[in-house]
């Protein structure tokens, strides 16, 4: 990882922290006459606020700068975005999904609280992205507003990532043989999250049709390498650098470049999908030099 990276990473990820915590703050001096409720902000704020890269709010802001967009609103934007990948960690964790005990280097939100105030939990960050979004204080144009909200329902949704998340899970039963069935599966589960940040940082600063497909270009084949490169860390990763339980892919079945093709197989299509992300960014010349940086270090990624 280049060292200008790290540090704009870690001045969005400080800024984003600083954004979800205003934004989760609200019932948490036990304003709400309901204790349960107080609880259910309490494990919101476990899992947005328990650490985590923030890659798709950089993303978002990167995106955003590059067209000229103002960092206060991409700031929003990206509290969203993070909100809707939080609540998708979440809901992926449960029993019914990975059934997993770590995340972000603690116990899981369904572990430390339990399953009904993790799925309520999750739902409620789901809700409030769109609140976020939909906020004049995001943008003060109402279109632009709608356009946001309209594409991160889009990514999530059942042609993205809770689609993407379907097929996962069903190919633990029926297993999934295909290059681009894996591939599908990876874009709708995983890419169209980052796409939709990179898209959205154009959509806030008023860029033009180019510049929104090469970024949401560069979105989708960043999204696909970055999966390939969370499925190898699964297989040679260590829990403590990720924070997560690891070795866990195998044991499920779970379709991936890497049962498929083994490791090496696994980061030549890793590494074929971070040029084809950093070949979209050419149009924007030095500007995108960080994006650039971000895509390149997926390849010998640890966390
Ligand atoms: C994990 O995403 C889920 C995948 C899409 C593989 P991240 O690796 O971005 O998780 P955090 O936000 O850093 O915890
Ligand atoms: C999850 O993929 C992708 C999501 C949309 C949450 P994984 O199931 O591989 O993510 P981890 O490894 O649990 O973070
Ligand atoms: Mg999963
Ligand atoms: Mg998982
Ligand atoms: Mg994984």
């Amino acid at each position: 990882m280049s060292a200008r990276y790290a540090d704009a990473l870690a001045a969005v990820a400080a800024d984003v922290d600083a954004t979800i915590g205003t934004l989760l703050e609200k019932n948490s001096g036990g304003s709400a006459a309901d204790a349960d409720v107080v609880n259910l902000w309490a494990a919101m704020r476990y899992a947005a606020l328990a650490g985590g890269k923030r890659l798709r709010p950089f993303l978002v802001v990167s995106a955003a700068e590059i067209c000229g967009g103002q960092l206060d609103l991409s700031l929003r934007v990206a509290a969203a975005v993070e909100m809707m990948h939080t609540y998708s960690l979440v809901h992926d964790d449960l029993p019914a999904m990975d059934d997993d005990n770590l995340r972000r280097g603690q116990p899981t939100v369904h572990k430390k609280f339990d399953e009904a105030t993790a799925i309520l939990a999750g739902d409620a960050l789901l809700t409030m992205a769109f609140e976020v979004l939909a906020d004049p204080a995001t943008h003060p144009d109402s279109l632009i507003r709608a356009e946001l909200v309209l594409g991160l329902a889009r990514a999530g949704g059942p042609e993205g990532m809770a689609g993407g998340q379907l097929l996962d899970l069903a190919a633990e039963r029926h297993p999934v043989y295909q290059d681009d069935a894996i591939m599908r599966l990876q874009s709708m589960k995983t890419g169209a999250l980052f796409a939709w940040s990179c898209e959205a940082g154009a959509v806030l600063a008023g860029a033009g049709e180019t510049e929104r497909n090469h970024l949401r270009e560069f979105g989708v084949n960043y999204g696909l390498a970055f999966q390939i490169t969370d499925d190898i860390l699964d297989e040679i990763g260590d829990a403590v650098e990720t924070g997560k339980t690891v070795g866990k892919d195998q044991v499920r079945g779970k379709a991936t470049f890497v049962s498929r093709h083994g490791l090496e197989g696994a980061r030549v299509i890793a590494c074929r999908h971070i040029q084809i992300a950093v070949a979209n960014l050419d149009f924007f010349g030095q500007k995108a030099d960080l994006l650039r940086d971000a895509a390149e270090s997926l390849i010998d990624r640890r966390v």
